[in-house]
């Protein structure tokens, strides 16, 4: 469930009309609801009692501070995968005692931050990485509490972009291996292994996978712990899918992933940790954009937006789909027109939808992208030199800009000429 409806007759975040945010901010924007974020968030945290555990946000689906702090003011931890991540994190508040740590390729520089500012676990992926961990810790003679991310050569079941737990995947220790390299690991200065993560793939619309990846994971705490090891706790990674289309059906609730947790892992006396990411912030947000143009095309007309794949590159990148809705609300018996939906970027692939049926709509309309708030801004990039959208919270009756859109003046400051130009 979100909290953008249709309230006479206008899409409303919250208790605001979309379109006053358009009309103040401009177009396109990226419009999240705090009580949608703090709805999924608690969603997790129920499904897990009573458990001890620790919900830890995906901060790479939705990197915004205000959002963080957002969930962060509730208790939530979080999962960095960057020193940029962990920075953002500690700037919202969060101490470094709820942040982890994951991501195949730290650096040492990345692990000396968060060894010197604090951190809850590094979710260590590979042997080159440990060992650099621990020569790090002993050069700033401090302590890493560690897990390995292991492989447990899943099959998720989902886009092949976005699935991690294979085993011909860049993630994680073999769980093959994992006797022999946990053997090194608790034998490295600097280093105190406390438990196991696992992280198969993003968007998974089954149990079953992680059914499979977990008990896998039960059986390698019992193994472990008879070597010798302390686990005592486990990291279960995210990936929980969310429904993208009204007409889809409903990927599993929360709850039942909370049960299925309880059920394979719930005897071992482990703190539970999960990294969700998108079904926390993904229905939390839309992207408003406007119609510059209809076009007809031989065939076919075009919505020309004026948002573009360089603002959600989700479509052209996964092949994505996102409901798009008029912010106006539709007469109920309205016929459907169909049309090619597509932004102002010079390729082909900046498509956003093929033959979609939607209500006749006009230039200068108003649309919004259901389901933008995960992977969304934090994936834009400036393709055509076309700079960031302003990203804006709501809460209740009020909204603020939590980014501003940056003025062309702000990008073109950013190069530089050599001195023989
Ligand atoms: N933990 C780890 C280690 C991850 O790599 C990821 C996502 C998550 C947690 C959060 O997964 P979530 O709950 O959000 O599914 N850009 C793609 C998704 C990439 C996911 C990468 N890893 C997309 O737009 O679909």
């Amino acid at each position: 469930m979100d909290h953008f409806l249709y309230r006479n007759g206008q899409l409303h975040a919250e208790d605001v009309p979309l379109a006053e945010i358009a009309a103040t901010v401009g177009t396109p924007v990226y419009c999240y609801s705090t009580a949608t974020l703090k709805r999924h968030y608690r969603l997790f945290t129920e499904a897990l009692s009573p458990l001890p555990h620790l919900v830890c946000f995906a901060v790479k689906s939705l990197s915004n501070v205000a959002v963080l702090k957002t969930l962060g003011d509730l208790g939530a931890g979080m999962d960095v995968v960057s020193g940029g991540e962990y920075r953002r994190a500690r700037a919202a508040g969060v101490p470094g005692d709820r942040i982890v740590f994951s991501g195949v390729g730290k650096t040492r520089e990345e692990m000396r931050l968060a060894l010197t500012e604090g951190i809850r676990q590094f979710n260590v992926e590979s042997e080159p990485e440990l060992r650099a961990l621990s020569e790090v810790c002993v050069s700033l003679g401090v302590t890493a509490p560690i897990t390995l991310r292991v492989n447990p050569d899943v099959d998720a079941r989902t886009h092949e972009k976005i699935a991690t737990g294979k085993k011909e995947n860049k993630f994680g220790i073999p769980i093959s291996r994992a006797s022999e390299i946990y053997a090194e690991a608790a034998g490295l200065p600097g280093i105190d292994v406390v438990g196991i993560d696992v992280h198969i793939g993003s968007q998974l619309t089954a149990l079953e996978p992680f059914e499979q990846a977990y008990l896998k994971v039960a059986d390698l705490t019992q193994r472990l712990r008879a070597e010798g090891h302390d686990i005592r706790r486990l990291d279960l990674g995210g990936g929980l899918g969310i429904p993208y289309s009204r007409s889809n059906d409903a990927p599993p609730l929360p709850l039942d992933y909370g049960a299925l947790i309880k059920r394979t892992v719930g005897h071992l006396g482990c703190e539970i940790e999960i990294e969700p990411g998108r079904l926390i912030s993904g229905n939390a947000g839309v992207l408003v954009s406007r119609i510059i143009y209809v076009k007809q095309g031989e065939g076919r007309d075009f919505l020309i937006l004026d948002a573009a794949m360089n603002d959600l590159i989700r479509p052209s990148m996964y092949g994505a789909h996102h409901d798009i809705v008029p912010l106006a609300e539709p007469a109920v018996a309205v016929q459907p027109h169909v049309y090619d939906v597509v932004g102002p970027v010079c390729e082909t692939g900046d498509t956003f939808a093929r033959a979609r049926p939607l209500p006749a709509l006009r230039q200068g309309d108003l649309v919004a992208f259901r389901s933008a708030g995960a992977y969304g801004a934090v994936m834009a990039s400036e393709y055509n030199s076309r700079p960031l959208i302003p990203e804006v919270l709501v809460k209740e009756d009020h909204f603020a800009v939590i980014r501003a859109r940056p003025s062309f003046d702000e990008m073109l400051a950013r190069d530089t000429l050599p001195p023989w130009l």
